[in-house]
């Protein structure tokens, strides 16, 4: 029979008979039973979380990648504290978190099981101000107002560090106590943002509740 004779393939046939083989060797390659897509399906990881706020216990159910901020916000509804960057670099979500000043945007809630934390409703109140926040009306510490609840939890903080010896990037002896002066106050306040350049005027309520001669 020469070639001429032979019976032509059809086309479709011979589609179908490459699918065949592509499919059959796909199967051969694949593992034999493929897992089920469990992270899809696996609930959320929650965990329980007590914090005192502001001098409540508060108990909260969380997503453990909940932040502190939005702990704060989300799930406790005080929204003193703002996320201006929530990346750490603007320091409006700046809370007291056992005496220490913190970025609550950095940090997860979960880490701070048992913890004090005070926000800026937990400072003052409209009635009865914090010496800072009333420092910061009387010098015009502030324009918008979006950094301030920040700017004020921060500086209450750094007057308690300067007090407590803790040296800054311009303590000149790492090992003596602190001056309270406006340099210190400057370099210690560099990580609270203001967009409205209130810079000099925090400074100088800062100033004035800490005693700068
Ligand atoms: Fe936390 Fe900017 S919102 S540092
Ligand atoms: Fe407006 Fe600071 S007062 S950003």
């Amino acid at each position: 029979m020469n070639r001429l004779e032979m019976p032509a393939i059809k086309r479709r046939d011979a589609l179908i008979a490459c699918a065949a083989t592509a499919a059959g060797a796909k199967a051969a390659a694949a593992p034999q039973s493929a897992p089920a897509p469990a992270a899809a399906t696996r609930a959320t990881p929650r965990m329980a979380v007590s914090l005192n706020v502001n001098g409540q216990a508060r108990q909260l159910e969380l997503d453990t990648r909940t932040t502190l901020l939005d702990a704060l916000r989300e799930h406790l509804h005080l929204t003193g504290s703002k996320k201006g960057c929530d990346h750490g670099q603007c320091g409006a979500c700046t809370v007291i978190v056992d005496g220490r000043r913190i970025n609550a945007c950095l940090t997860l809630a979960v880490m701070h099981d048992g913890a004090q934390v005070t926000t800026i409703e937990g400072l003052g109140s409209a009635q009865q101000l914090h010496p800072m926040q009333a420092a910061f009306i009387k010098h015009d510490g502030f324009q918008c107002g979006y950094c301030t609840p920040g700017q004020i939890c921060s500086a209450v903080a750094v007057l308690d560090e300067i007090k407590n010896g803790i040296p800054s990037h311009v303590s000149a002896d790492l090992g003596a106590q602190p001056l309270l002066s406006l340099e210190e106050l400057r370099e210690r306040m560099s990580g609270n943002l203001c967009r409205c350049g209130a810079y000099s005027n925090i400074v100088d309520a800062m100033a004035e509740v800490g005693g700068v001669a």
